[in-house]
């Protein structure tokens, strides 16, 4: 499902490796503590935001109107989207305001670094507004850029489906009484619940989350099935 080929576009490429490089810098604090302290697992958010890159550039790709996408603008804020999370690890953002939420807070960071770098206002305002608004899942029904809709697509695309299945029994293995049966407990209780409900709006995304629905369906399904043996 992950295999056809994207085309890449090496004029600008080097600016997004750049960006990845500076937001790696962001989270390696959390990525080495903040991550397993929060979910019993240790969990990349550097590789989260890899991989919410390549299902946005997927679901770019297979878009109708794509020539009317700010593309540079979707791909620096999901570069982006989560460097936030480097504010839970401490010292790394800075003295962040008390509450602020991994959204708004990895909008400040991006604008600091767009400003910085001398993007235009414009420009740096809807970046952040994609940034700021991309753990509000609720929205993608609502009236919003077709950026967002993909934004918010691709950052649930990622840890769910197989992927999900396998979240879930790294956690749930994380505690010393886990059993065959209380991992497809774990699973039925999130990923499977998770699964059932397609959130997609774009065709490709609705295709592929149901790809992914229908795999875990069919993998609880047997496991169940497996552990009835007995
Ligand atoms: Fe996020
Ligand atoms: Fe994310």
């Amino acid at each position: 499902m992950n295999r056809e080929k994207i085309t890449p576009i090496p004029e600008t490429e080097e600016k997004y490796a750049a960006m990845f490089r500076v937001v790696e810098g962001m989270l390696e604090e959390y990525d080495r503590t903040g991550g397993k302290r929060r979910n019993r697992i240790r969990y990349s958010r550097m590789d989260h935001t890899r991989r919410v890159y390549s299902w946005m550039r997927k679901l770019y790709e297979a878009y109708p109107e794509k020539e009317k996408l700010d593309a540079d603008s979707l791909r620096i804020a999901t570069i982006f989207h989560d460097c936030g999370y480097s504010i839970l690890s401490g010292e790394a953002a800075g003295g962040n305001p008390p509450g602020e939420k991994h959204a708004a807070a990895g909008a400040r960071l991006c604008r600091e670094y767009l400003e910085k770098e001398g993007y235009p206002r414009e420009q740096i305002d809807f970046v952040c507004r994609l940034i700021a608004e991309h753990s509000n899942k609720n929205c993608l029904q609502d009236d919003i850029p077709a950026e967002l809709v993909l934004l918010l697509e691709a950052d649930l695309l990622d840890d769910t489906g197989l992927q999900g299945i396998v979240v879930d029994i790294w956690m749930e293995a994380a505690d010393e009484n886990a059993t065959f049966e209380s991992i497809l407990e774990h699973i039925r209780r999130y990923t499977l619940k998770l699964m059932r409900e397609n959130p997609m709006r774009t065709a490709k995304a609705r295709e592929i989350w149901e790809e992914k629905r229908r795999l875990t369906e069919q993998f609880v399904e047997k496991y169940a099935a497996d552990l009835r043996m007995l």
